[in-house]
């Protein structure tokens, strides 16, 4: 037998338990582990076969790093129909997550028994294909046509006690999975119980499915999988046969396994597992953080102290006044409420964070116990420092001073203590107890135990983690500025903020440029503008004033009403704002600019190819230590479509000698902005790319 599936005999039941950890995933090992134990029982005489997993799971899924290498036998699709086809009784136990190629495993075994915490799913359109081992034809025959379409366009994993009402699953027991199921088995056959093949039940009464595809289309935003499914549950009900139906999920299996989709959505999910990943801390121990501190209780305080109140770490607050500090705790309330409403949290937990978890404070004596600091102040160097001058007299030793600040210098401000191997930057996104991402910015004398406390931070509060470097604007609001300033090139040049916001939505981001500045606020790039301004623009750099103008007449975006669109209260989204028009052809004209037409093509390749190009420099200059660390950045901080996997594997997707061509051809018309990155000129010259440094760093 396979190390990977271990036989036992147990009376007349074959044990098969699979040993593959750490989720049990259907490796080729574990694949030829199963066939040969079914096949033993058979000629052993057995009369019934338990399939459970040893360790933290049943299976997870097929072996996502199997993906794109030659398959090797057998394949699973025919494995599950080989067990399925058993004459003796095939169970399955299940505890953890029976996912994709798990649950497909467990919808061929004959009976299904799960423990309470188990949960089900077939999550394969988030890696950009769809269940292929017969998951699309055996689901709707068990659960219908309805369930069946929801569990396996959305991937939702299934809790135990959800997954018996829709007959996914016949009993639900707590226990050990292997004596569960050995009960079961056992109950099964001394009541004669017959062997239930999914695969020879009726096919299931078929719905609209071209209305379902269509919405499942838009819905997805331009990702294929979840619509692509759809044609496959379609085949389940219309297929003449259930082989048939079975063909037609493969056939349309390897179709999505070929797509760039199916490339990108799987990079995701091995990047945003990799980013915590860092040589550096192998090893480290985080200090422990019971208890934490926030400074400023605005937008990004009561986020990031509500984000803290939900991992379940005490927060004392600091603000300037008693009434900034209820003000504060309104925010952290209304909050709470937001979570309370979506079931994050029960009536109990919330009063109970509101009570006892919560101190307001205006004075710095109430930092002296803390473990932990983060600074969410005004953006401005010198008050940062100032807070930071006053933690360093007062907090203990040991505990980790923190800022989230979004451009400033994290060096110049950790220079303000006596301590700066305990400084740094954790960034938060707004709202902070939304938003997934943190950039633990790693100062130059900050020491990696303190790094490590910030992942470990960033793990209890369910945050996705990267390291980077300090410059202005970190990885993310540095890649940011710069392909918002293509933005402002293209509008200049004559494209409208609303084709460009059209064409990259189409593209697949969740908002435009333009609509995320209304959102954001527009006083915030106002106030860059104008600060480096005063610090001197580089001759050559282009500029613009148009959006200066609707700031100048109080115009802020979506927190006044106007911006480049006009809101409505109470309505989502706004309908464009045609005095825009008017400023930028002003704008145009004292710049002696003739616009010329764009297409959205034009739009999206100078967008993203500016973006890869100041990604390729932070790369490059070690800011992001792997393209990877900049892909999930984009990808949980900036709205950018998952299922293309990040701007630079995007890059690589494309090719990328024909982005460095792009860049020298863009260069004749403007060599100041468009100048390449050594590391891109460096990668194309070895005929290399972006993947191959990030194999490189593993
Ligand atoms: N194949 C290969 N490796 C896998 C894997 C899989 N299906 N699922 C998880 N892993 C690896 C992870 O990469 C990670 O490796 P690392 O420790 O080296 O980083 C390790 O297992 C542990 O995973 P997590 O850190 O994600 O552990 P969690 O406990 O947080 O989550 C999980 C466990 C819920 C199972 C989560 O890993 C998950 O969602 N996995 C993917 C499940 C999935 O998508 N299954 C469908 C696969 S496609 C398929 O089955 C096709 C079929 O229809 C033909
Ligand atoms: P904000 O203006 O909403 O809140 C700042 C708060 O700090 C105010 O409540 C103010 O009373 C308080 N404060 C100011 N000086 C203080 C002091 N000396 N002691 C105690 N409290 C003081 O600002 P916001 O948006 O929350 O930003 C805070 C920080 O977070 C800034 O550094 C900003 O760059 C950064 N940031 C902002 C993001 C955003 O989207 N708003 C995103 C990520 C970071």
């Amino acid at each position: 037998m396979s190390e990977a599936v271990e036989y036992e005999r147990i009376g007349d039941i074959a044990v098969l338990a699979a040993n593959n950890p750490p989720v049990n995933a259907l490796g080729v090992d574990v694949r030829r582990g199963l066939l040969a134990g079914i096949e033993r029982a058979e000629a052993e005489g057995a009369k019934a076969v338990l399939i459970y997993g040893k360790g933290r799971t049943y299976f997870a899924g097929a072996d996502i790093r199997e993906f794109g290498k030659p398959p090797q036998e057998p394949w699973l699709p025919g494995l599950c129909d080989r067990i399925e086809a058993s004459p003796l009784l095939l169970v399955s136990a299940l505890h953890g997550t029976a996912l994709g190629g798990g649950l497909e495993v467990a919808l061929s075994s004959h009976y299904r028994i799960a423990v309470p915490s188990a949960k089900v799913g077939l999550p394969e359109v988030n890696l950009g294909i769809l269940p292929g081992a017969g998951g699309t034809q055996r689901l709707p025959r068990v659960a219908g046509v309805e369930a069946a379409l929801d569990m396996i366009t959305t991937g939702r994993h299934v809790r135990a006690d959800e997954a018996l009402k829709l007959g996914v699953i016949d009993k639900v027991q707590d226990g050990d999975p292997r004596e569960i199921g050995l009960a079961y088995a056992q109950e099964l056959l001394d009541a004669g119980a017959p062997r239930r093949a999914v695969g020879e039940m009726p096919a299931p009464d078929p719905v609209d499915f071209d209305a379902v595809y269509e919405a499942v289309l838009k819905k997805g935003r331009g990702q294929l999988s979840p619509a692509v499914a759809v044609r496959a549950v379609q085949a389940a009900c219309e297929a003449p046969s259930f082989a048939e139906g079975m063909a037609r999920e493969r056939e349309l299996f390897m179709q999505l396994m070929e797509s760039d989709q199916r490339k990108g959505l799987i990079h995701a999910f091995f990047a945003e597992r990799a980013v915590g990943k860092l040589p550096e801390l192998k090893g480290v121990e985080p200090r422990l953080v019971h208890q934490i501190g926030v400074i400023g209780g605005g937008t990004m305080g009561a986020g990031i102290a509500t984000s803290a109140l939900l991992a379940g770490l005490p927060v004392t607050l600091l603000e300037m006044t008693q009434e900034a500090a209820h003000a504060a705790k309104d925010r952290i309330a209304g909050n709470l409420a937001g979570a309370l409403k979506r079931g994050k949290i029960s009536q109990q937990q919330h009063d109970a964070i509101l009570s006892d978890q919560l101190q307001l404070a205006t004075g710095y004596d109430s930092l002296s116990a803390v473990d932990l600091v983060i600074e969410a102040v005004f953006e401005d160097m010198d008050v940062k420092k100032q807070v930071f001058a006053q933690l360093d007299a007062v907090c203990k030793p040991g505990a980790v001073l923190a800022t989230n600040t979004s451009y400033l210098d994290v060096n110049e401000i950790a220079a303000a203590t006596t301590r700066p191997q305990d400084v740094i930057g954790l960034h938060f996104f707004s709202p902070a107890h939304v938003m997934k991402l943190l950039e633990i910015v790693v100062a130059d004398k900050t020491v990696p135990e303190v790094v490590a406390t910030g992942f470990a931070l960033g793990h209890q509060m369910k945050k996705v983690s990267v390291r980077a470097g300090v410059c202005d604007g970190f990885i993310g609001n540095r890649i940011l500025s710069t392909y918002r300033t293509c933005a402002d090139h293209m509008v200049l040049d004559g494209a409208s903020p609303f084709q460009i916001d059209k064409a990259l939505t189409d593209f697949g981001f969740a908002m435009g440029p333009f609509a995320v500045s209304d959102l954001a606020g527009l006083d915030i790039g106002w106030a860059v503008r104008k600060r480096k301004r005063a610090e001197g623009l580089d001759p050559r750099a282009r500029d613009s004033s148009y959006a200066d103008k609707l700031c100048e007449a109080g115009h802020f975006g979506q927190k006044t009403g106007q911006g480049f669109y006009a809101y409505e209260k109470g309505k989502r989204g706004g309908t464009p704002n045609p005095e825009v028009l008017d400023l930028i052809a002003a704008d145009r004209a004292a710049q002696g600019i003739t616009p010329r037409t764009f297409t959205d093509d034009e739009i999206v390749r100078r967008y993203m190819v500016s973006m890869v190009n100041e990604a390729a420099k932070v790369v490059g200059e070690g800011i992001a230590r792997r393209p990877l660390d900049v892909d999930v950045v984009l990808l949980y901080g900036y709205g950018f479509p998952r299922y293309r996997g990040g701007p630079l594997k995007w890059a690589d997707l494309q090719g990328l000698p024909g982005i460095l061509d792009d860049i020298r051809a863009w260069s004749a018309e403007d060599d100041y902005f468009w100048q390449p990155a050594p590391l891109l000129e460096k990668l194309v010259a070895e005929g290399r790319c972006f993947d191959d440094l990030n194999k490189d760093a593993q």
